[in-house]
C-alpha cells in the first residue's frame, strides 16, 4: 500500500523538542506526525477495503459527533516502541506481534483486519518523518500508538461501516517516572476488570476505562497501579490495570497467570517467558491466586515478583495492598532476577 505524505509546516522547533526529549516521562508530548489509512465496508457484510493511506501533520481528528466510536466504544489500540541503537539507527521490537494482537482485537471488536505488513509499513512511515523524536537515554524510547476507531456517523448498534486507523507516537521515558523503583500495587476487591467470554484479551479502550475506578482506588491508597483478581475463581491473580505479572521463586522458577481468554497476552510478558526459557528456568503459566502469593511471601517461596508491559518494561513490585493488609515490604529492593531480566530485555531492544 502506497502512503503519501503531507509532511507538517509546522514542526516544534528543535529548542522546544530538546525540552521534551531531556525529560520525556510518559504519554505527556507528542511528535509531528501521524499515520492514517481509512477503511469503507463494501456492503452489509464484513468485506471492504482499506484506502487512503497518508503521514499527516499531527492535530486533532474531526469526528461526526454521531460517530460511533463516541457511542459504542468500538476501538482497539496498540502500544510499542521504536529504540535508538548505539550505531544511531532506530528499531522496533517485534511489530509483527503487535500486528497479530491488533488483528485479533479487531476480531473480537467487529473492525475490519489489517494486513500485518502494512501496519508496520504505517510505524515506519511514521517513525522516519519523526526520526528526531526518538529518545537516546537509558529506558527511554519513542512509544508507539497504533489505534483503530469506528468513524461511522450512525446511531444504530451494529459494527461500523467506516472505521480509521491511526498511529501516533510519544516519546516516554519511566512509565511511573522518575527513577525505577518497586511500586505498590493496591487489590481491587470491589471490581473486576474481565469475565468469561467478554473482551479481557482484546487490547480495547472499554477494558482500561472500566480499570479506572478501581485505579483511583489505588492511588487513594497510594499505589501506582490496581490488581484484579478472578472473584469466581478462588481469587485468581489476573493482571494489574495496564500491565501482567509475574512471580520468581526460590529454587528459580518464574509463575505467571495462564492466558484464559480475561487477561491480555502481552507481547513483553511472551519477551520474558522466552528469556528465561533462554537462561534455564522453568516457566510455569497457570492459575495462582492471592493466597499464593501472601503465603509464598511470607513462607519466602516467592522471592520476588514484578510487572511488565511495553510501557512499564518491567517494574519490579515492592508491597501488594489488599485493603488494610500488606503483602511484601513498603520499601523492599529490586529483585536480582526481575533487574537481570530488565536488563536483558532492553539490551536486546536497544
Ligand atoms: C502498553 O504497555 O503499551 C499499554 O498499552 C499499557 C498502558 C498502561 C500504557
Amino acid at each position: 500500500m502506497e502512503f503519501t505524505e503531507n509532511l507538517s509546516t509546522n514542526r516544534k522547533s528543535a529548542a522546544d523538542r530538546a525540552k521534551v526529549l531531556a525529560d520525556p516521562g510518559f504519554g505527556d508530548f507528542f511528535t509531528d506526525h501521524t499515520a492514517v489509512i481509512d477503511w469503507s465496508a463494501s456492503g452489509e457484510g464484513h468485506g471492504g477495503t482499506w484506502h487512503d493511506a497518508r503521514i499527516e501533520p499531527y492535530g486533532p481528528i474531526a469526528l461526526d459527533p454521531a460517530a460511533s466510536v463516541l457511542h459504542y466504544g468500538q476501538e482497539i489500540f496498540e502500544g510499542l516502541k521504536a529504540y535508538r541503537h548505539e550505531d544511531g539507527s532506530v528499531w522496533t521490537f517485534r511489530p509483527h506481534a503487535n500486528a497479530a494482537r491488533l488483528n485479533k482485537s479487531a476480531a473480537r471488536l467487529a473492525l475490519p483486519q489489517l494486513d500485518e505488513d502494512v501496519f508496520v509499513e504505517s510505524l515506519r512511515k511514521l517513525v522516519a518523518s519523526d526520526i528526531d523524536w526518538v529518545p537516546t537515554g537509558d529506558g527511554e524510547a519513542l512509544y508507539l500508538r497504533p489505534f483503530m476507531i469506528a468513524t461511522e456517523a450512525f446511531l444504530g448498534v451494529r459494527a461500523a461501516r467506516e472505521v480509521s486507523f491511526r498511529v501516533i507516537a510519544s516519546p516516554a521515558g519511566n512509565y511511573f517516572g522518575g527513577e525505577l523503583k518497586p511500586v505498590a500495587i493496591w487489590v481491587s476487591r470491589n471490581y473486576a476488570r474481565a469475565g468469561r467470554g467478554g473482551t479481557g484479551s482484546a487490547k480495547c479502550g472499554g477494558n482500561y476505562a472500566a480499570s479506572l475506578v478501581a485505579q483511583l482506588e489505588a492511588e487513594d491508597n497510594g499505589c501506582k497501579q490496581v490488581l484484579f483478581l478472578d472473584p469466581f475463581n478462588d481469587n485468581a491473580v489476573e493482571e494489574l490495570g495496564g500491565m501482567n505479572v509475574f512471580f520468581v521463586t526460590k529454587d528459580n522458577k518464574l509463575v505467571t497467570p495462564a492466558l484464559t481468554g480475561t487477561i491480555l497476552e502481552g507481547v513483553t510478558r511472551s519477551s520474558v517467558i522466552q528469556l528465561a526459557k533462554d537462561r534455564g528456568m522453568d516457566v510455569e503459566e497457570r492459575r495462582i491466586t492471592l493466597d499464593e502469593w501472601r503465603e509464598g511471601i511470607a513462607s519466602g517461596e516467592i522471592t520476588e515478583v514484578f510487572a511488565c508491559g511495553t510501557a512499564a518494561v518491567i517494574t519490579p513490585i515492592g508491597v501488594l495492598k489488599n485493603g488494610t493488609e500488606l503483602i511484601g515490604e513498603e520499601n523492599a529492593k529490586a529483585g536480582d532476577v526481575t533487574m537481570s531480566i530488565r536488563e536483558e530485555l532492553l539490551g536486546i531492544q536497544r
